[in-house]
């Protein structure tokens, strides 16, 4: 909404249901919010809304006849469809609920495939699936005005995807996160950790130019282990620009690099319209820079054509760092930062958030990982021009994720083999004392 700078009331605060009943000025706006909106199924102009069928009915038929006329006019072809939220019927019963509308004065012909009007009845019996109530809590009826873009998901899925890694991300989040970073077209966007190039796939969809850099040279050529089970070897033509072909979005695709994040590489006056990213967690894949421990080391020129950097552990802590620091510098001012941030959910409070004075959080949202693990959606924008001084190391405590995660499994392995171990010991003597 704030991209488009439209404005949205809600007629009643939402709770858990599916479904929010809201205003907004006009039908324009509904259709440019549903233009963007992924996670939405369809949006209706409501006619009647009521807690029972019979209401429901009661409430229709008093629906003023003017703001129906431009809907119902004989040149007007028309389809009602029935949709029950948690509850199935079969096709007859659904032709049965229809037929309930017969006294709607529609003049127009019937059209199922490609009508000017869709209707559309709702029943909703909860979100409690196997065991509905007998009556829906609620009904509603209108007409339909736009959809969201749920078929995207589809036809960005990952199995049907040209390359993938084993961390790709899927295209649901992928598209929610393009939209936390208002990507709009002609945006430049930047993926720092880009894999795949998931997060790119999805800004190219809103019209964003992007880039993308990795560290590794296998990743971004395309010559890691497939990560499909049934896949042998990776075609030859792999790469992030092949699944950009693979959508029709190779014109919107600037390039990757092989490039180590701890390095700066980009011009220092460049700027970016979005940077959208998933750092690694150490736990999937490695947090590594190039670096040795060595000290003084130097690479003899003559070696230099074919020498292969060592790495070092980059550690979360300072790849986040790194990652505000660098946002901080290339966003352009009211530009954003979007990305995930796993936490340990009983350690978590707003205060073991990544944090830097020039990029405000107006956005975290959390995805459940395990009993113990989640990840939050940060969105960060940026407030103003960092000082020298921001732009060098600053205090920020992060917790080291990747330690406690390894730490807490190898407790709770240790927990399991006793637990194990003491059932054994317990059968042993059982069968001792049965023996004796
Ligand atoms: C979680 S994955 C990103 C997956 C990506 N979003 C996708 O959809 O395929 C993190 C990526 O960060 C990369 N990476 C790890 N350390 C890095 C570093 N120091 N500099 C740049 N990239 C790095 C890894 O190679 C990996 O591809």
């Amino acid at each position: 909404m704030s991209l488009f700078n439209i404005e949205m009331r809600f007629v009643r605060k939402p709770k858990d249901e599916p479904y929010w009943i809201v205003e907004f000025p006009s039908e324009v706006e509904v259709k440019l919010l549903a233009s963007r909106s992924v996670s939405l199924r369809n949006c209706i102009e409501l006619w009647a809304h009521a807690p029972n069928v019979q209401k429901l009915h009661e409430e229709l038929k008093l629906y003023p006849k003017s703001l129906m006329q431009p809907y119902v006019q004989a040149d007007k072809s028309f389809k009602i469809e029935v949709d029950t939220f948690c509850k199935h019927f079969s096709q007859k019963e659904k032709v049965d609920k229809l037929e309930a509308f017969s006294y709607l004065p529609v003049d127009g012909p019937v059209d199922l495939k490609t009508p000017d009007v869709t209707f559309q009845y709702i029943e909703y019996y909860g979100i409690i699936p196997h065991c509905p109530p007998e009556q829906p809590y609620e009904v509603f009826f209108g007409r339909w005005v736009a959809s969201g873009l749920r078929q995207l998901i589809k036809k960005l899925s990952l199995k049907t995807r040209k390359f993938i890694g084993n961390t790709s991300m899927d295209p649901q989040l992928s598209l929610l996160m393009a939209n936390q970073a208002k990507v709009t077209d002609g945006s430049l966007v930047v993926d720092p950790f880009v894999g795949s190039g998931s997060l790119l796939v999805a800004a190219t969809q809103f019209g964003g130019y992007v880039w993308g850099t990795d560290i590794d040279y296998l990743m971004l050529h395309g010559r890691t282990r497939p990560s499909r089970i049934h896949q042998k070897t990776r075609d030859r033509d792999e790469s992030v620009r092949a699944n950009m072909k693979q959508y029709n979005m190779e014109h919107r695709y600037m390039d990757v690099l092989v490039n180590d994040f701890a390095t700066p590489f980009w011009r220092e006056d460049f700027r970016f319209d979005a940077v959208i990213t998933d750092p690694p967690y150490g736990i999937r894949e490695a947090t590594e820079r190039v670096g040795t421990k060595k000290e003084g080391y130097e690479v003899k020129a003559e070696h230099l054509p074919t020498h292969i950097p060592a790495k070092i552990e980059y550690g979360i802590s300072n790849i986040y760092k790194d990652l505000l620091r660098f946002s901080a510098r290339h966003l352009r001012v009211g530009g954003r930062l979007v990305c995930w941030f796993p936490v340990f959910r009983e350690d978590y409070t707003e205060n073991v958030l990544p944090h830097h004075p020039c990029l405000e959080l107006v956005s975290n949202s959390e995805q459940t990982l395990s009993k113990v693990t989640s990840r939050r959606l940060l969105t960060f924008e940026k407030t103003r021009e960092p000082t020298e001084d921001e732009l060098d190391e600053y205090p920020v405590d992060i917790m080291d994720f990747r330690e406690k995660y390894f730490v807490i499994r190898e407790e709770s392995r240790k927990e399991r083999r006793m637990k194990e171990a003491k059932i054994r010991e317990d059968d042993r003597l059982r069968n001792l004392n049965k023996q004796s």
